[in-house]
Order: structure tokens, then sequence, then C-alpha cells
């Protein structure tokens, strides 16, 4: 069996290859070397998301949508900061941003990109509330885990667009189980979604404990870094299908559950019952941003 350095190594090798991989918007970019520098305060928030037109209009129509209840309407990004929070305008700004990484349309009769950016967008919103509950020292970088870690799938889609849409054809119609998924992409590819995930976001310049979190996303392993974030991610992406937002074309594993239900010392009920709850938040930020 490889280690997960080998796989990474092997993944990383395998997309030297190709010069043309998805790439973050500068908006994105700026938004995240602020949030590693530092906590974001409300003026560097403000001053990335006005510097782009077409962010600033996404975050007042999220912010000015039912969910958030305001009874009139949030002119000016600074009030939206002041009425809605850093952390809730900072969750929109990244959501906006990150979605134009996921474009491709529809790909197969049943399956179309935007189903990947629905489940990355509960996953986020589960890591992070996991995170708030659990009182985990990671909550500010639960959000973004959550959002980035099957961006792998963009690195397939990129690189062998025939050969990824035929794999997810092939699940779709149920002739190869998500069960075995990380084994036949390996197979097929060479590396599997997680791995490729990881060398993007490190090619991003993500912090270390993003790219560890992205690869530790379907399989606890003693040396993925950050299991909290990990164990994070990992629980939210399977609780995702119990709240109508599963990737079906996604890995599933019992044997993993466990281990990151025993890392955050919680039980599944609890969380299960968590995530219920959150269905119209997460309801509400996917029908106004869309990818
Ligand atoms: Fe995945
Ligand atoms: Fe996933």
């Amino acid at each position: 069996m490889t280690s997960p350095t080998e796989r990474h190594e092997t993944a990383r090798a395998l997309m030297k290859k190709f010069p043309a991989l998805p790439s973050l918007s500068n908006s994105a970019t700026r938004l995240l070397s602020a949030m590693s520098a530092r906590r974001v305060t409300t003026t560097t928030l403000a001053q990335i998301i006005e510097r782009d037109v077409a962010l600033t209009a996404n975050v007042h129509k999220v912010a000015n949508s039912p969910f958030y209840g305001q009874s009139r309407s949030i002119a000016t990004i600074e009030r939206a900061l002041v009425l809605l929070g850093v952390d809730v305008i900072r969750n929109i700004a990244l959501a906006s941003s990150v979605s134009r990484v996921f474009r491709g349309g529809r790909l197969t009769p049943e399956f179309h990109i935007g189903t990947l950016w629905r489940h990355s967008l509960a996953v986020a919103t589960l890591t992070e509330a996991m995170a708030k509950k659990l009182a985990s020292d990671q909550h500010e970088n639960a959000f973004i885990a959550g959002l980035l870690h099957d961006v792998g799938f963009l690195v397939e889609l990129n690189l062998w667009p025939v050969e990824f849409v035929a794999l997810v054809r092939e699940l779709d119609q149920q002739s190869i189980r998500p069960h075995d998924l990380l084994q036949i992409e390996v197979d097929r590819f060479g590396a599997s979604h997680d791995d490729f995930g990881r060398v993007l976001l490190d090619q991003w310049l993500l912090p270390s404990h993003l790219c560890d979190a992205a690869a530790a996303h379907h399989r606890m392993e003693s040396d993925a870094g950050d299991r909290t974030l990990a164990a994070l991610v990992l629980l939210a992406d399977q609780l995702s299908a119990s709240i109508g937002a599963p990737l079906l074309i996604d890995a599933t594993s019992d044997a993993s559950r466990y281990a990151a239900l025993a890392v955050l010392g919680i039980d599944w009920s609890t969380l299960e019952e968590m995530a219920t709850n959150l269905r119209p938040q997460i309801d509400s930020l996917s029908g106004y941003l869309d990818a």
C-alpha cells in the first residue's frame, strides 16, 4: 500500500504535465491570503469585496435574501458587515469568489457540475457549524476547507474530460460503486481526487491545514496533518447525504466515519440532528450563488 506522501508525489508529477489547471480569481486569492495572515477585519473584507464588481453584487444579493430576514434592503457592504457580521459576509464572499472555478455545465444526462457546487456549499456550511458546536479552534478555516474538499474532481475534469465523464456515467448507472471510487480513480488517472485536490490547493499557495483536510477527507490517516479539520470535513461530507446534498459520485467508507467520530469524540445522531437544522441556510446560499 502506498503512503499519503507517495500518493501526493504521484498526483503532483501527473499534474505537472498539464499547464491548464483550474485557477482562483484575484478576489478569492486576496480573501484567502487575508484569512491566512490574521483574522479578517471588517475594513479588509470590505476593501476586498468592493474591488470586485461581480463579487459585490453577489454579496448584496445573498445579504438581501429572505433567509437573512432583514426588513430593509442592505445598501452597502459596510452595512451588511454591521448587520450580518464578519463571518457571514466572509463566507458569502468566499463562496461567491470560489464558485467561478466550478464551471463545466452538464456532464451526463444525470450529472451537472452545479451538483458538485451545491454539495461543496453544503459541506462548507456543515463543517463550519460542526466546528463551532465542538468549540474547535478550526472554525475560522472550516468553511473554506469544506468548500474546497472535492476540488480534485475539477482537476480530473480539466485533465481527462472524456474519461472523467465516462466515470461519472458509470457511477450514475451504478455499474461501479462509490465505495470503490478511490481505487478506480488511481487505476484510470494515476491518482484520486483527494490527492489531486491536495496538490491543487498547494499550488494555489493555500495553508497546509487546508491541503491536509482535502487530502484526508475520505481516509483518516495517521500522517494526514491536522486530523481535527480533516475529521470535520470528512463527517460533513458524509452528512451532506442526510440533508439532500449528497454527491452520488463521491467515495464512501464507514470505517473512515468511525475514525473521524473518534477523533472528535461525538456521535453520529447528534451530528445528523444538527445538519437537519442547517438545510434552510444551505438552500439559501446555493439558490443565490449558482456556479
Ligand atoms: Fe470526495
Ligand atoms: Fe464530497
